[in-house]
């Protein structure tokens, strides 16, 4: 399929497979997975596409939604993986939680005695997984209250404590801090065997925890980011974001570019314009001469303030012309600018897909071909 997009993104669906093979390897064939990466529209990458690369990995056991209209909507696209929602709910959405099989993360009453009602009335069991905050204080019951909560659900009718999970802050960062959580989720654990309630599902490892420390595996993982970032060489690059030179011109020394006029040329050189700015997710921070971009296997600085649609690249004297592809993350022959090493100049997540702009199409491969367009006045489909 030819497309002619100034600027457009690549997500490369056999890439996430390739990943996700890579974690179960990693933890082994007894640890079950629950991709995380379909939360939050697939962390940016569109939900559906990456739901059903991860399926057709055949390493997934759950997958992972922020809400439960993720999960909706996945089930409404035909999507039968058991799919837990991360998030904490209101009780008027346990209805639809129910309905739609959605296992709950739980941490208050109310919203069990509200799966409890829905699933009775419908003749169902609805699956919840209590969510302990050992440190990262965002959702959870704290440690010495997961005895008196599992006891007070327990008597709700047509409820099934599937499992039981905790959420790490700061691994890689605080190694001290990841212990005390770890510890923390530990005794949980012990406190539930010593009373002899049955959990099937315990969990704690998410991406950081993956990759360093196999004691938190359990019985299962919730990768996310690596499969996106692949930070490390096993992986596989999944993203690139490409745009072009639209024009081209050659300025004298003294002369000034962009807003406020930020960067002023030193001596006469070209200067490139390309069709993305900050509307498009390219991060303002990395104007003004503190990043680089590829254009015809060679870096160039872009300078200047970024503009909302536009950046401006000092190509000195080489050979660029109006149309030259630029490559803003991705490969070329000699070269290659990867998500991380972007993340890395920003503060981390500030530039993954999420923040690349809605205007930018989405192109996705599988089987190395063109496989979908998603833009924003609709999709285009290549083949089923
Ligand atoms: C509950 C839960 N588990 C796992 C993950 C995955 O985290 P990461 O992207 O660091 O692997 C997330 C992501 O935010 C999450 O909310």
């Amino acid at each position: 399929m030819n497309h002619n997009f100034l600027t457009y993104c690549e997500i490369n669906l056999d890439g996430i497979i390739h990943n996700l093979r890579w974690v179960k390897n990693k933890v082994g064939e007894k640890v079950k997975i629950c991709f995380a990466g379909t939360k939050a529209n697939g962390y940016g990458y569109g939900i559906f596409e990456v739901a059903e690369a991860a399926i057709q990995s055949k390493v997934v056991d759950y997958l992972g939604v922020a809400v439960p209209d993720e999960g909706i909507y996945l089930r409404k696209k035909g999507v039968k993986t058991p799919i837990i929602v991360f998030g904490n709910i209101l009780p008027e959405f346990a209805e639809d939680v129910v309905e739609y099989d959605l296992t709950q993360t739980v941490c208050t009453t109310d919203v069990c005695e509200a799966l409890s009602y829905h699933s009775k009335r419908k003749k169902k069991f609805v699956r919840v997984h209590i969510k302990v905050d050992t440190g990262m204080g965002r959702i959870g019951v704290y440690p010495e209250k997961v005895i008196p909560f599992i006891r007070k659900i327990s008597r709700l009718p047509n409820i099934y404590i599937e499992g039981i999970y905790s959420h790490l802050s700061s691994v890689g960062r605080d190694d001290e801090f990841t212990k005390q959580q770890i510890n923390g989720f530990f005794c949980v654990l012990k406190e539930i065997e010593k009373k002899n309630i049955k959990i099937p599902l315990k969990h704690l490892a998410n991406s950081a925890a993956i990759k360093r420390i196999p004691e938190t595996y359990l019985d299962m993982v919730r990768p996310g980011s690596i499969i996106f970032n692949a930070d490390i060489p096993e992986l596989k690059q999944i993203f690139s974001l490409k745009s072009k030179v639209v024009y081209i011109k050659k300025v004298p020394a003294n002369y000034r570019i962009g807003y406020r006029g930020n960067y002023i040329t030193r001596k006469a050189t070209k200067i490139a314009t390309v069709a993305l700015g900050y509307i498009d997710g390219y991060p303002f921070l990395l104007g003004d001469g503190k990043w680089k971009i590829i254009i015809n296997e060679r870096y160039f600085p872009v300078v200047g303030r970024v503009c909302m649609d536009q950046i401006m690249v000092d190509v000195g004297n080489a050979n660029v012309k109006i149309g030259d592809e630029v490559i803003i993350i991705g490969k070329s022959k000699s070269c290659e600018i990867k998500i991380n090493d972007v993340f890395q100049q920003v503060d981390f997540y500030n530039f993954l897909a999420p923040s690349i702009g809605i205007r930018v199409p989405r192109i996705y491969i599988k089987d190395d071909k063109i496989y979908k367009i998603r833009t924003i006045f609709g999709d285009i489909y290549e083949r089923d």
